[in-house]
């Protein structure tokens, strides 16, 4: 059972890249404030997989949105991290398989995927590099 380091330091507000954590993809975004106050206003009850974004963050990091790149449909690698401006209508990420568009929190928002994008276990070793698993 293997952890990943990954070096934080150079992904500035609004990026996001991927890493790769038990074979599979890792997504690490650094939210701008824009996008967490626009996680921060929905509704969690309307949610399909009702969890705030401070659920999904660890405490005084709630910038860092650290979750599996893998759909919870049928897994395929969602786009909105190293893509550019291609995040959904929701400005998270975007399933291009059959259209699940999620959320600044990850969070399912429209199309046939069942559950948020996965948030694995991790924490921060410094200011700068988040250890993974
Ligand atoms: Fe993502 Fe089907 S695998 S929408």
């Amino acid at each position: 059972e293997s952890s990943t380091e990954i070096d934080i330091s150079q992904i500035s507000a609004g990026q996001a890249i991927k890493a790769v954590f038990r074979k599979q993809p890792v997504f690490i975004r650094n939210l701008t404030p824009e996008e967490i106050t626009a996680a921060n206003k929905v509704d969690v009850a309307s949610l399909r997989d009702p969890q705030t974004l401070a659920e999904r963050t660890k405490p005084g990091k709630t910038n860092w949105l650290i979750t599996m790149g893998v759909c919870t449909h049928l897994g395929c690698v969602p786009l909105g991290a190293g893509e550019g401006e291609v995040k959904g209508e929701f400005g998270g990420y975007f399933c291009p398989c059959h259209g699940s568009s999620y959320d600044t929190a990850a969070r399912i928002r429209k199309g046939p995927a069942p559950k948020n994008l996965e948030v694995p276990p991790y924490e921060f070793t410094s200011d700068t590099v988040v250890k993974i698993g």
